[in-house]
């Protein structure tokens, strides 16, 4: 595993970076297009499909020039291929991270551990294959002999985020008449609101997790499989349930027949787990096919991003870019901003891709980072949120960086409806940039505009490139996690409320006393335990 042993800010290529950056703070948008008529072609890419124009920010040539520099530095390329290559890139947890093999397109060799772990991916696939036409076609059938026209993803956080996103961004690929439905929350409101949907002979429960020992997860597993022994036996359970998991021993424990389980591998971070059996959901809802397509067209992202250079590279780009502001103008947060109904969940996705790998405070090596780190990332889809908040993206106080996403074209024949969102889509970037400059007109009706935005647009939201899209985000929070000189693989920080949940909730129970905590903490313990005695 290469390291990088000297702190990002104190090499040569960050000190011209800043230098360069005292000068970009000054720029204004709308003069850089003024000054190259083919600014929009120099800062515009197309890869896989999707086309990345991020000529709406402070940048220019020497800028881009200056950021590879310093990527370079930073042995990102170095690192990146450490990853291709299966190296324990996942310093705290000493594991590979190979996401990108669960893409690879079969008859690939890659040897890991002494097997070819390639060959394991692909028969995992086919058996997911497999299970998903027996169930598709109706011949998997229930404890009385019915088909089934439910299922239900017990998961969450990656065991659930990118299932449940990719079902919605590829709904017009769905089979009719397979439902699907996602659990995370323990909360159960969330079972008791899923429930009176279910019938337990037409119905198939996926208990999707990582580790099989969330404690969520695990709360709403049991609480299906009561449900369930309400209607059939004990004995019809293998019918009914399966699991995705790394952990066959708990998975036994449960009580979920092996040839039932779908494996995967610790190298697979659970945020980065939907190409894996993760997606059994996926799979289930739009066919092996497609589920395949899904898989080409992160892998074909994946070839763009270990061969290109850094100049050139859709992922490293969108990462510096974000760099800059997030470094040099002391940006918080980004926006992402869909103008895709079927993408209102890639938000909450990508919140979880970009802040659990990045939202980190120690460099790789045990260190306080001496920058800022992973900006907020929120967001929802257009119009709505032209309608909601876009007035501080335009007038607000902060600068607020803008990844628009688009389709050119749509999934339905409402061409009309869809120009009209393409039109808003465009019309937001081109007014975050020039604002109302040169209008004469009172001070709160003015726009100052200079604010950045980068556009991404996709041909159609097919799996190909909603594949091509998720592997894009992927390798740019990758690329940032190096440049910020942290481990995106890990994510300790969520630890420590883990722990005390189980404490508070054995106190709650009434299994253990009350526990020494701060007065806050002890009066809502109390009170809740008032109330719910
Ligand atoms: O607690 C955080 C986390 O570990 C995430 O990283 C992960 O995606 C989620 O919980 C679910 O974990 P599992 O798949 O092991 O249930």
């Amino acid at each position: 595993m290469p390291s990088v042993t000297e702190p990002p800010i104190t090499t040569p290529e960050f000190a011209a970076l800043q230098r360069h950056a005292s000068q970009a703070r000054s720029w204004q948008l709308r003069e850089l297009f003024a000054q190259d008529p083919q600014r929009a072609s120099h800062f515009t890419l197309e890869v896989a499909g999707l086309c990345l124009d991020f000529s709406k920010n402070h940048i220019d040539a020497e800028t881009v020039d200056r950021l590879a520099a310093f990527a370079r530095a930073r042995r990102v390329e170095t690192l990146r291929d450490a990853m291709f290559n299966g190296e324990h890139i996942n310093l705290s947890e000493d594991r590979a991270v190979l996401h990108t093999l669960l893409r690879v397109p079969p008859g690939t060799r890659f040897m890991l551990g002494g097997v070819d772990a390639a060959a394991e991916v692909h028969q995992v696939l086919d058996r997911m294959a497999a299970f998903c036409d027996t169930v598709r076609s109706g011949a998997w059938q229930g404890f009385d002999g019915q088909t089934i026209t439910d299922v239900v993803n017990i998961g969450i956080g990656g065991s659930d985020l990118g299932p449940v996103m990719a079902c919605h961004a590829l709904r017009p690929y769905a089979r009719p008449g397979l439902r699907m439905h996602f659990l995370a929350n323990v909360d159960a409101h969330a079972l008791e609101a899923l429930l009176p949907a279910l019938d337990a002979r037409r119905t198939l429960v996926i208990v999707s997790s990582k580790s099989f020992t969330t404690r969520e997860t695990m709360a709403n597993a049991q609480a299906m499989r009561q449900w369930f022994l309400q209607h059939g036996r004990e004995a019809d359970l293998q019918r009914h349930f399966v699991a995705v998991s790394t952990n066959a021993a708990e998975v036994a424990r449960f009580g979920i027949a092996l040839e039932n389980m779908f494996p995967f591998w610790d190298w697979v971070g659970g945020r980065y787990s939907v190409w894996s059996a993760i997606g059994l959901s996926l799979m289930l809802a739009i066919g092996p096919a497609h589920f395949r397509d899904f898989l080409a067209g992160a892998h074909a992202m994946d070839q763009h991003f270990r061969t290109a250079p850094l100049e050139r590279n859709m992922p490293a780009l969108l990462a510096l870019v974000g760099y800059w502001y997030r470094q040099f103008f002391q940006t918080a947060s980004v926006l992402v901003a869909p103008y895709h109904q079927d993408l209102h969940l890639f938000p909450a996705w990508l919140r979880q891709l970009e802040m659990e790998s990045n939202g980190k405070d120690v460099t790789r090596d045990g260190q306080p980072v001496q920058t800022p780190t992973c900006p907020v990332i929120w967001g929802s889809v257009g119009t709505n949120g032209q309608h909601a908040y876009f007035q501080l993206i335009h007038q607000g106080t902060d600068l607020i960086p803008v990844d628009f996403i688009a389709a050119l074209r749509p999934m339905h024949a409402h061409l009309d409806q869809h120009r009209m969102l393409l039109a808003n889509c465009f019309a937001q970037a081109e007014a975050l940039m020039n604002g109302t400059v040169g209008q004469q007109l009172p001070l709160h009706r003015s726009f100052h505009g200079n604010r950045p935005s980068n556009m991404i647009l996709l041909d159609q939201l097919t799996p190909h490139m909603l594949g091509a899209l998720l592997a894009l985000y992927e390798h740019k929070t990758f690329v940032q996690g190096i440049l910020w000189d942290i481990n995106s693989f890990d994510q300790w920080g969520v630890e420590l409320g883990k722990t005390l949940a189980s404490r508070i909730q054995a106190e709650l129970d009434g299994t253990t006393r009350p526990q020494p905590h701060d007065s806050s903490t002890a009066a809502l313990v109390a009170r809740a335990s008032a109330a719910l005695r």
